[in-house]
């Protein structure tokens, strides 16, 4: 029989890709998603790259009995993979109090119904925030947390303690935390990616749709900062390559090659590249010239961040594969297919 693993938020954009991922690798798997920021059609995509429809269960984990209810009517789950939370960083802000609820309260009916239910794995999507401008680059595990800088990026750092102290005090329990440092792309299929709603907050869904000619122009934020063209660094992870990383974190889990009962990976690529880097990456890779022009620094914007992925490469035995020309073409593929662009 094949182990059923509970993804939430598997209707939206990384935990499609890891539905698609996980099946693929011979898991069952159940979607939990309100839908609060994705659609129920992904599920018929998923089920068109897969040629298998996941279960979904649309409701909202924030409700306990809800939640309750589900582990009582799937007994055979083995392990979950927790993605559903809010993430818009800016929005996080002016919201504090929704997102701490929606964020915590889920994991912790999640957790709650671990030890209730006899589930014993879970895997945690955490982000890079949690080390907001780091001191020395490029960051390890060990490298320290620091203060968050939003409310969005207060709720990773203390979900992840909740989790550790979960961890220590149930027997039977083990958690993974994979720190994402900035997933970009899409499937090769275009059938599932990225689906911001309104304008993009993230630098490749605002290329792409400038692209498409949905905006304008892209503003590139401050080219002002200590590297080596003024524009901000960061480490892009192709999905596909992020949603691998969970089906490897879920089997080390399940085959109990865990070292710890709660460990945590920093999941990128081990290089940083900075805006102008990508735009130009994109103008390369897809032959489409891109409207851009430099303007001010972005409040909250950190100068620049990117993964040592030494311990998830040796520990986990997983590497990011794809290069990022193949990544944004991806990413524009997606969004061709979906304003009906030839
Ligand atoms: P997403 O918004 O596309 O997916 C999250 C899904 O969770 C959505 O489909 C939403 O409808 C659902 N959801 C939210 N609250 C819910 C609730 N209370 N009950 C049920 N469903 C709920 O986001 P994503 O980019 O796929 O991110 C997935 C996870 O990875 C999130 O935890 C996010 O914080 C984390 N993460 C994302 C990034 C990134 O840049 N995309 C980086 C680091 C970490
Ligand atoms: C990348 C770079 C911008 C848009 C956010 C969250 C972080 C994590 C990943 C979840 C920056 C520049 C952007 C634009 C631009 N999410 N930019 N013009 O800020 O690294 O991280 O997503 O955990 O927590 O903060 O990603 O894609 O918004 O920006 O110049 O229109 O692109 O200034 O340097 P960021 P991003």
């Amino acid at each position: 029989m094949k182990n059923q693993i509970l993804v939430t938020g598997g209707t939206g954009y990384i935990g499609s890709h890891t539905v698609v991922e996980l099946q693929q690798a011979g898991f069952d798997v159940v979607i939990v998603d309100n839908l609060c920021n994705s659609k129920a059609e992904v599920v018929d995509n998923i089920e068109k790259i897969t040629g298998i429809r996941p279960q979904f269960e649309c409701f909202d984990l924030t409700e306990r009995q809800a939640v309750r209810d589900f582990f009582g009517k799937y007994k055979q789950i083995k392990a979950i993979i927790h993605f559903a939370a809010l993430k818009a960083v800016g929005e996080s802000v002016s919201k504090p109090l929704e997102y701490y609820r929606n964020n915590l309260t889920a994991l912790m009916n999640i957790l709650e119904a671990m030890r209730d239910f006899g589930v014993p794995n879970i895997v945690f999507s955490s982000s890079c925030t949690v080390y907001g401008q780091p001191e020395h680059l490029p960051v390890t595990e060990s490298t320290p947390r620091l203060p968050a800088e939003s409310p969005y990026g207060n709720t990773k750092a203390i979900s992840e303690d909740i989790i550790r102290d979960f961890c220590k005090a149930t027997q039977g329990v083990s958690a993974i935390a994979l720190r994402y440092f900035n997933p970009i792309g899409a499937h090769p299929s275009a059938l599932i990616g990225e689906a911001p709603v309104g304008v993009p907050n993230n630098l490749v869904p605002y290329i792409t749709q400038t692209a498409a000619g949905i905006r304008q122009q892209l503003s590139v934020f401050g080219n002002d900062y200590n590297t080596p063209d003024g524009t901000p660094i960061r480490d892009y992870i192709n999905v596909v390559d992020l949603s691998k990383a969970h089906v490897v974190a879920i089997n080390r889990l399940l085959n109990g090659s865990n070292k710890a009962n709660y460990e945590y990976f920093n999941i990128g690529t081990g290089r940083g590249l900075s805006v102008m880097e990508l735009v130009n990456a994109f103008i390369k890779s897809t032959g489409v010239d891109l409207n851009y022009k430099i303007v001010g620094r972005r409040a909250g914007d950190i100068e620049k961040i990117w993964a040592d992925t030494s311990l998830a490469n040796n520990e986990l035995g997983w590497k990011a594969e794809k290069n990022i020309e193949e990544t944004l073409l991806s990413a524009w593929n997606w969004e061709k297919n979906v304003r009906g662009i030839k």
